[in-house]
C-alpha cells in the first residue's frame, strides 16, 4: 500500500502517520523530519534549509526529490509507505509518479487531513517535540508526564522554531497556495480521500482507517 497523507501544518499528519506505519506496517517517509535531522546534524544541506524552513517556506523541489528518492530506494520503503508532507505541489506530484512508475508501482490513496486555520495555530501553539527522539507532545491534548521532559527520552522538549504563529500563519498561506491544488490532481484520478482531522486523536484514526479500509 502507498499512501500519502496531505492537510495543512498541524493537522495531524504525523501522528496519524505514525499510528498507520505501526498498524499496517508500512515505511513513514516524512520529508519535514528529514529536513530537521539535517538541520540538528549540521550538515551542509541541513544549513542550506534552516532558514527557509524557519520562514515557514517550502524547500527547493531538487532537494526533496533528492531525499525522496533515496528513502524509496531503501529497502523497507518496497513493502509500502506512507508519506508525510511530500508531495507538496503538483511539480513534486508529477516527479513522485515518475519515480514510481520507474519502480512498477504507483499511488494508492491520497488522504487529506481537513482542519480549521484557528484550530491549527491553537494546536501548534501548543505543540512540544523532542529534538533528540522526536516525539511529539501537546500540552492540551497530549502532554508529557513531566512538564517539559520528553517521556522517552528524558530530554528537554522544544517548540519548533516554525510553530510562532506568525509563521505558521505563513506555513498556512504557503498549504492553500502550493499545496492545497493536489487535492484537485488527485480527485481527477479517484484517489482524493478527505477526512474531518478535528475530533480527538483516536476518532480521526477510525476515520483515517475506514476511508483505508474502503480502498479495499
Ligand atoms: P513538516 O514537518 O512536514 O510540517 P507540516 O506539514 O507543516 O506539518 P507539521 O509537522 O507541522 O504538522 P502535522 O500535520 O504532522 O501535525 P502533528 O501530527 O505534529 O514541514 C516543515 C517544513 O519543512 C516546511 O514548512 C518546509 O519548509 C519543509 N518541507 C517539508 N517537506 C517539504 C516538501 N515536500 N517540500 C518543500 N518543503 C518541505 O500534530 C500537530 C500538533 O497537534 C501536535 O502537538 C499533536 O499532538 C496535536 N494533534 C494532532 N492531532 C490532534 C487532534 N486530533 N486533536 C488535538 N490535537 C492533535
Amino acid at each position: 500500500m502507498r499512501l500519502i497523507l496531505l492537510g495543512p501544518p498541524g493537522s495531524g499528519k504525523g501522528t496519524q502517520s505514525e499510528r498507520l506505519s505501526d498498524e499496517y506496517r508500512l515505511a513513514r517517509i516524512s520529508t519535514g523530519d528529514m529536513l530537521r535531522e539535517e538541520v540538528s546534524l549540521g550538515t551542509e544541506l541541513g544549513k542550506e534549509v534552516k532558514g527557509i524552513m524557519e520562514l515557514g517556506k517550502l524547500v527547493p523541489d531538487e532537494i526533496i526529490l533528492e531525499l525522496i528518492r533515496s528513502r524509496l530506494d531503501r529497502d523497507e520503503a518496497s513493502s509500502g509507505h506512507i508519506l508525510d508532507g511530500f508531495p507538496r505541489s503538483v511539480a513534486q506530484a508529477r516527479a513522485l509518479d515518475a519515480v514510481l512508475e520507474e519502480k512498477g508501482t504507483r499511488v494508492d490513496a491520497a488522504i487529506a487531513l481537513e482542519v480549521d486555520d484557528e484550530v491549527i495555530v491553537k494546536r501548534l501553539s501548543g505543540r512540544r517535540s523532542c529534538p533528540v527522539c522526536g516525539a511529539v507532545y501537546n500540552l492540551l491534548t497530549a502532554p508529557p508526564n513531566t512538564v517539559g521532559i520528553c517521556d522517552l527520552c528524558g530530554e528537554a522538549l522544544i517548540l519548533r522554531d516554525d510553530d510562532r504563529e506568525e509563521t505558521v500563519r505563513e506555513r498556512l498561506r504557503v498549504y492553500r497556495s502550493e499545496t492545497e491544488p493536489l487535492k484537485e490532481y488527485y480527485a481527477k484520478t479517484g484517489l482524493l480521500q478527505e477526512i474531518d482531522g478535528e475530533g480527538a486523536v483516536d476518532e480521526v484514526y477510525e476515520r483515517v482507517k475506514s476511508a483505508i479500509e474502503r480502498l479495499n
